[in-house]
């Protein structure tokens, strides 16, 4: 990584009340509605919470792409983000940089959480290889993304591993413009566009990472983790808690 100060743990002001701090984010998002969310047992997200406790139960965790809201433990958890503009409110990040250049030492993390960021990232190998540079070994990446089948790229084709090498070693930046008309016409014609990007311009999608730059399901993602040598040590195809969402979990190997 060249010439990025890096940041110190120390720094960071760690929110010790997990459930209130992410039940404060909740009702600036969605108003009066957070009380029904909060009633509502899924929405809670306790069985994607539980399986960051159960694989990464110590240590301090990084969350890449945090928007308005975590399931990550917040007391042992930086919230990190790349853009503040992401959804109505604004990130609720602490610190903010792009995933490909984190400013912390290498070997720093226990845990790595991202959840349905890296499918806004133009280049997935490039990120991937500095979120698990970051991480201690045996350290967790935890990663949760939505479904090629249950989300609105239904009708978009599925990434293969080779585009993935090949953006690589085109060394493509984060604001790759080549899959813009691909989701342009297959999501925004077909009347999928999110709510939360409506307020961004047409020609600021592209600058603030609001596009799906690649499609997968769970198959894809495994075989992309594999191929970066890390150890599959969960996978759940459907999370109950985040419908169109799979999670895999991998392990960094010893040296
Ligand atoms: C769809 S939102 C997901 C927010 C939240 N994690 C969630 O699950 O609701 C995508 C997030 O990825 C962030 N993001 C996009 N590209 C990024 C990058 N290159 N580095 C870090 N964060 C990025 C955006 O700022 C945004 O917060
Ligand atoms: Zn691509």
């Amino acid at each position: 990584m060249k010439n990025i100060e890096l940041l110190s743990l120390e720094d960071y002001s760690f929110q010790n009340n997990d459930f209130a701090f992410y039940f404060k984010n909740l009702y600036r998002d969605r108003g009066i509605k957070a009380f029904y969310q909060f009633l509502n047992r899924p929405h809670r997200r306790s069985f994607s919470r539980s399986i960051i406790q159960k694989y990464a139960p110590h240590g301090i965790g990084l969350e890449i792409g945090v928007g308005e809201r975590t399931i990550a433990p917040t007391n042992r958890t930086i919230l990190s983000d790349g853009f503040s503009e992401h959804g109505e409110g604004q990130s609720i990040a602490q610190v903010y940089f792009k995933g490909d250049e984190i400013p912390y030492a290498d070997e720093t993390f226990s845990f790595i959480l991202s959840e349905h960021v890296l499918e806004h990232i133009a280049n997935p190998i490039k990120s991937l290889n500095a979120w698990i540079m970051k991480l201690a070994p045996e350290g967790k990446l935890i990663i949760i993304l939505p479904h090629k089948e249950r989300t609105n790229d239904v009708h978009r084709e599925i990434t293969s591993l080779d585009h993935l090498i090949s953006d690589y070693e085109n060394d493509v930046p984060f604001n790759d413009p080549t899959h813009f008309d691909d989701w342009w016409n297959k999501v925004v014609e077909n009347g999928l566009m999110p709510e939360h990007y409506k307020h961004i311009a047409k020609e600021e999608l592209i600058n603030t990472a609001s596009i799906h730059h690649h499609v997968w399901t769970d198959v894809q993602i495994v075989e992309l983790f594999e191929y970066l040598g890390m150890e599959i040590i969960y996978r759940n195809n459907h999370l109950h808690d985040r419908r169109d969402s799979f999670a895999i979990i991998a392990k960094k190997k010893t040296n």
